[in-house]
C-alpha cells in the first residue's frame, strides 16, 4: 500500500491527525496495534483546553463535544480544610477549559473517519519502521501470519509511551530528559453526582486527591497512593471512605458515593524526548512526552503537537513549504516543556512527598500561599490552565 502519511498509533493524536489530513484530501493510513474496544476502554483524560476544543471543531468532530460537554470558568484547590477558586474566566480574560472524556472525543474521531472512509486498520501486529532517515520510509505489520507494507512520505509516530516510533530512533540521536515521581493515582469512575460542579484539587497530610467529572451524573475521582499499592487492594468502600478523610469536612460530606464503574492505578512519570523528528518520523503526544496528569496537560499537549504538525503538513502539501516541517520540534518542545513546567508545579505543590524535608514542606505550604494572595500568580495559574497559544 501506499500513502502520503503512515501513522503509527490509533490514540488521540494519530485520530485527531488523521481526520485534518484526510479533510485537506491528504492520503493518510493509521495502524493501531489493538481493537477500537480497547482503545475506547481506557479512561482517561477529561479536562480540554479551549484550543483543543477549537481543534476538535476544525476537525468536524466538535458537535457532541458542544452538546454534552461542559465549559468549566474555574476549578477548585482545596487544602488547610478550606477551599479556594482559580477563576479562569475572569483571570483570563474569557477563557475556560471544557470537560469532555478523552474515550469520548476518541469514539467521535473513531466514527468521523468511519464516515468519510478513513483507513484505520487495527490489531496491526508487530509494527516496524525502516528507513526513516531516508526519502522513502515505509511501515511493516502483520495480520496473521501476513506481512503488510505501506510507503509512505513521513511517518508520524503517535504510538504512546510504550510504542514503537521512539524505540526506532538511534539512541545516540534523542536524549530523553525523566523523572519518576515516588507515588501514582488510583482513579474511580462512578454513576454518580459529583461532589464539586467544577474540578477540585485537594492537598491534604494524608495525600493529594482530585475530584473530576465527565458530567452532572458521573464522577472521576482519584487519589493519591503509594507504587506498592495494587488495585485489588483497594475496595470501593477503602476508596471513598479515603477519599473523603482528604476533603474538607463539609464537601466530604457531600460526597455520594456508588459502585466503581472502573478502577485504575497510573503512575506518575515526567519525560521528554528531544529532538520530536528524525529523518521522516515525526513525533506526536505520549510517544515523545509524558507529564503527571496533576495539571491535565497530556492529551492537551498532545493536541499542541497535532496543531503543529497538521499546519505544517498542509504548508508542504499545498504550497510547498517544509518551514513548518523544519521547525516541528523546536515548536512543539517549547510548548511541551511550558506544560512539563506547571505540570510539575502543580504535581509538587498539591501531593505528598514521603522523602521532603521540614524545609521542603515549609515552601510547598508557601506556594499555596503566595498563589492565594496574588492576582499575579493566580493569573499564571489560570493562563496555563485554559492553555497557552498555539
Ligand atoms: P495514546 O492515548 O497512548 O495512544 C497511542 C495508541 O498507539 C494506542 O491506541 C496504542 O494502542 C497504540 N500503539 C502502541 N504501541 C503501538 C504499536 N507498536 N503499533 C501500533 N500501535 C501502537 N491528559 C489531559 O490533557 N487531561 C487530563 O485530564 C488527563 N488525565 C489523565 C488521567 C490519567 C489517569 C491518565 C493515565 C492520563 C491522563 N491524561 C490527561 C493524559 C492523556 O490520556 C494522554 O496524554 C493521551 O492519551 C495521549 O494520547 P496519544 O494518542 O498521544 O497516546
Ligand atoms: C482529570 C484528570 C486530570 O489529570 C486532571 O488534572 C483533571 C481531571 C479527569 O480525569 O477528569
Amino acid at each position: 500500500m501506499k500513502t502520503q502519511v503512515g501513522i503509527v498509533g490509533g490514540g488521540p493524536s494519530g485520530l485527531l491527525l488523521s481526520q485534518l489530513l484526510d479533510l485537506k484530501g491528504i492520503d493518510n493510513v493509521i495502524l493501531e496495534k489493538h481493537t477500537r474496544e480497547y482503545v475506547l476502554g481506557r479512561i482517561r483524560a477529561g479536562v480540554l483546553e479551549h484550543g483543543f476544543a477549537a481543534l476538535m471543531r476544525e476537525a468536524e468532530v466538535g458537535e457532541r463535544m458542544d452538546k454534552e460537554g461542559e465549559i468549566h470558568d474555574g476549578f477548585y484547590i482545596a487544602h488547610d480544610g478550606i477551599c479556594e477558586r482559580v477563576d479562569l474566566k475572569g483571570l483570563t480574560g474569557g477563557n475556560s477549559v471544557m470537560i469532555y472524556g478523552q474515550t469520548e472525543l476518541t469514539r467521535d474521531l473513531y466514527e468521523a473517519r468511519e464516515k468519510i472512509g478513513g483507513k484505520v486498520i487495527h490489531n496491526a501486529d508487530d509494527v516496524a519502521l525502516h528507513d526513516i532517515s531516508t526519502e522513502k520510509p515505509y511501515l511493516t505489520y502483520k495480520v496473521g501470519d501476513e506481512e503488510k507494507r505501506v510507503d509512505c512520505d513521513y511517518i508520524i509516530g503517535a504510538d504512546g509511551f510504550h510504542g514503537v516510533s521512539r524505540q526506532s530512533i538511534p539512541k545516540d540521536a534523542i536524549r530523553i530528559f525523566e523523572q519518576v515521581y515516588p507515588f501514582g493515582w488510583l482513579g474511580v469512575l462512578s454513576h454518580t453526582k459529583p461532589v464539586s460542579p467544577e474540578i477540585l484539587y485537594a492537598k491534604h497530610p494524608r495525600g493529594f486527591a482530585l475530584c473530576s467529572l465527565r458530567s452532572q451524573a458521573m464522577s472521576r475521582y482519584y487519589i493519591q497512593v503509594p507504587l506498592t499499592d495494587k488495585v485489588e487492594d483497594w475496595s470501593d468502600e477503602a476508596f471513598w471512605q479515603e477519599l473523603k478523610t482528604r476533603l474538607p469536612g463539609d464537601i466530604a460530606d457531600k460526597v455520594i458515593t456508588g459502585p466503581s464503574i472502573e478502577k485504575s492505578i497510573a503512575p506518575l512519570r515526567s519525560f521528554v524526548a528531544e529532538p520530536m523528528r528524525f529523518g521522516n518520523l515525526f513525533l506526536a503526544g505520549d510517544a515523545a512526552h509524558i507529564v503527571p496528569p496533576t495539571g491535565a496537560r497530556g492529551l492537551n499537549s498532545a493536541a499542541s503537537d497535532i496543531y503543529y504538525l497538521y499546519h505544517a503538513m498542509l504548508a508542504h502539501y499545498k504550497q510547498g513549504d517544509d518551514s513548518g516541517l523544519e521547525a516541528y520540534s523546536q515548536k512543539a518542545l517549547a510548548r511541551v516543556w511550558k506544560a512539563q513546567r506547571f505540570s510539575w508545579w502543580m504535581t509538587n505543590m498539591l501531593h505528598e512527598f514521603p522523602d521532603n524535608s521540614e524545609y521542603e514542606k515549609h515552601l510547598q505550604q508557601t506556594e499555596l500561599e503566595y498563589l492565594f494572595s496574588s492576582q499575579n500568580a493566580l493569573a499564571s495559574a489560570a493562563e496555563n490552565y485554559v492553555g497557552l497559544p498555539f
